[in-house]
């Protein structure tokens, strides 16, 4: 089967040495992607954007791989800024304080009022939000306590589009039927494993990550709309590498790393589903619909022939390491 343009519209690719060990896989299959912006300190200003995108081309080696920027969304940003920066982003990311990897500088209490000239300014110039949605409450409440806050942003700014990221409940899932201005991503991860992957037996630090897989019914709505490419969901990896000892250690950091297996996986699964056919929308058109953008030709075939995941990439564990999955890439064209 072949895949046209391939986006991951949320990626994680870090900078110095782990940019150089993992931007590989991702520029290897993936026409583009939606870079995020939390690194340390967070990408914020017009330069640190030109800067980040620049080391990124260069630890890829060449241009078939397109990055679209994001900034680290900040209260005080005004449309001055805004405007200036606009052409170098594709959108601004937004994290609850302290609520995931490097989210240190995000936003606290949500206050409408004081979010007001930023978001205004973005609905003004046509800058899509995306966002970490989870609350500080009980781990497993976090993101569906998290839904009537969307909501709120939602109603306040009815034209600007706001992306959930990384999905992970039937709440998130009805929350994108009532309001016109909101969209998600979704992960290869929280649609094929649950709560009970990760904790259920012994404890798999490599499926870790924010927000933390729920329940087989929260999987179940997931999997209904990217099997179906509902218009309004993306595929996003939110691929989140951290070195192997930061993970299998006390004290695990959270992200999922699937990079070099995420077109495989999605293809086995929507087989699985015989919804092979609806894999083109939700790996690529429904992006280019929701960004408008007309993303780099590249074409990416892929077989049904067991691939071994390695036991790592460059030092890091990936899912499903030392497994075999059933589907390899065979051949990657362009133009
Ligand atoms: C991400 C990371 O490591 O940067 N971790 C994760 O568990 N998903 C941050 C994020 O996307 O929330
Ligand atoms: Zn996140
Ligand atoms: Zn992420």
């Amino acid at each position: 089967m072949q895949l046209n343009a391939p986006l991951d519209m949320h990626l994680h690719l870090r900078d110095g040495e782990m940019l150089e060990n993992i931007a590989k896989s991702s520029a290897h299959t993936f026409s583009g992607a939606i870079i995020m912006p939390n690194l340390v300190p967070p990408v914020s200003t017009k330069d640190e954007v030109i800067a980040y995108k620049k080391r990124i081309i260069k630890a890829i080696g060449h241009e078939k791989f397109t990055p679209y920027m994001t900034l680290f969304f900040k209260p005080s940003y005004d449309k001055a800024f805004l405007e200036s920066v606009r052409d170098e982003i594709m959108a601004i990311k937004l994290y609850p304080a302290g609520i995931t990897t490097n989210s240190e500088g995000g936003v606290s209490g949500f206050d409408v009022e004081e979010l007001r000239p930023a978001l205004s300014a973005m609905s003004d110039l046509n800058i899509p939000l995306c966002v970490h949605g989870e609350t500080n409450g009980f781990v497993m409440d976090r993101e569906a306590e998290f839904v009537s806050i969307y909501e709120k942003l939602a109603s306040a700014f009815p034209k600007l589009k706001i992306i959930m990221e990384h999905i992970t409940t039937k709440e998130s899932v009805a929350a994108l039927e009532k309001h016109k201005n909101l969209y998600a991503t979704i992960t290869i991860h929280h649609l094929l494993i649950t709560l009970d992957d990760v904790a259920g037996g012994m404890l798999q630090p490599h499926l870790f990550c924010k927000p933390i897989a729920k329940r087989p019914e929260d999987r179940e709505a997931l999997l209904q709309v990217a099997l179906q490419a509902h218009p309004k969901v993306m595929f996003g990896s939110d691929s989140a590498p951290h070195p192997k000892h930061a993970k299998e250690a006390c004290g695990c950091a959270a992200g999922v790393f699937t990079a070099p297996i995420a077109l495989q996986l999605l293809a086995e699964l929507f087989e699985k589903h015989n919804a092979l056919d609806k894999l083109q929308a939700f790996i690529s058109t429904n992006a280019q619909h929701i960004y408008k953008l007309t993303p780099l030709a590249k074409k990416v075939t892929l077989e049904k022939k067991p691939f071994k995941v390695p036991a790592e990439y460059n030092g890091v564990v990936s899912m499903y390491a030392g497994e075999e999955i059933a589907y390899s890439i065979k051949e990657i064209t362009y133009g």
